[in-house]
C-alpha cells in the first residue's frame, strides 16, 4: 500500500481536479502528466466522478487518489474505481476505519490542533491542512511546528502559484493542493495545452 507522504517526493503540487463532462477526464490526466504533475486528487463532488477517477487511474504516469472523501462509502467506492489515495476535507474515525478495512491510503484534512491530534491518535502523521488560507495559512502551519514536530501538512485551499513557494518554504510542508492548474474555462475550451503549462510551472516550483 502506498505511502501518503511518499506522493510529496513526486512533485511539488498536487491538483485539486473538478470534473464536470466524462470526455475531460483522460484528456486533462494527460495533460497534466505531460507538465509532470503526477498526482492527482480528483474531488468526489460530481456525478460522473467515479467513472473519471476509473478512466484517470488508467493512463500512464498518473497516480489517482480521491479527493472529498466525507463517509465510508465514499472510501469503499474510490478504492474500486481503482484510485491509490484518499483526501479528505476533514477528520472522523469512521472514514479512517474505512479506508484502513478498504486497504485505501488515507491524506485526512484538518484545520486546528485537536484534529491533528485526532488525525495522530488515528495513526495519521501526514495531513492535509484544509482550508489553509482561510484557517491561518503560512502562520498557522509555523505555530503548529511547535507542538507537533513530527507532523508533516500538505496546506489547500486558497493557494496559488504565486503563493506556493512561500508555503513550500516551511520545513513542515511536503507538498500544497490547490485548483489553480485545471481552471475550468481551460477545461470547457480543451485548452490542454494551457492546463500542461500550468503543470509544468506547477512541477518547477521546487
Ligand atoms: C478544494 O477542496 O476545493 C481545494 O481546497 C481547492 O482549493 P482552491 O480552489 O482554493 O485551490
Amino acid at each position: 500500500m502506498l505511502d501518503t507522504l511518499s506522493l510529496a517526493s513526486l512533485g511539488p503540487v498536487i491538483p485539486v481536479i473538478v470534473i464536470q463532462r466524462l470526455e475531460d477526464a483522460v484528456p486533462l490526466a494527460e495533460a497534466l502528466v505531460a507538465g509532470g504533475v503526477k498526482v492527482l486528487e480528483v474531488t468526489l463532488r460530481t456525478p460522473v466522478a467515479l467513472q473519471a477517477m476509473e478512466a484517470m487511474a488508467k493512463v500512464p504516469g498518473a497516480i489517482v487518489g480521491a479527493g472529498t472523501l466525507r463517509s465510508p462509502q465514499d472510501a469503499i467506492n474510490a478504492k474500486n474505481a481503482g484510485c491509490q489515495f484518499g483526501v479528505s476535507p476533514g477528520f472522523t474515525d469512521a472514514l479512517a476505519g474505512a479506508c484502513q478495512s478498504a486497504g485505501l491510503p488515507l491524506l485526512p484534512g484538518v484545520s486546528t490542533a485537536s484534529e491533528v491530534m485526532q488525525a495522530n491518535a488515528a495513526g495519521y502523521h501526514f495531513l492535509k491542512l484544509f482550508p489553509a488560507v482561510a484557517v491561518g495559512g503560512i502562520n498557522l502551519l509555523k505555530a503548529l511546528s511547535g507542538p507537533f514536530p513530527d507532523v508533516a501538512f500538505c496546506p489547500t485551499g486558497g493557494i496559488s502559484l504565486e503563493t506556493a513557494p512561500q508555503f513550500l518554504k516551511l520545513p513542515n510542508v511536503k507538498v500544497c493542493g490547490g485548483s489553480w492548474l485545471t481552471p475550468q474555462d481551460a477545461v470547457d475550451t480543451k485548452d490542454w495545452g494551457r492546463i500542461t503549462q500550468l503543470a509544468r510551472e506547477a512541477s518547477a516550483l521546487r
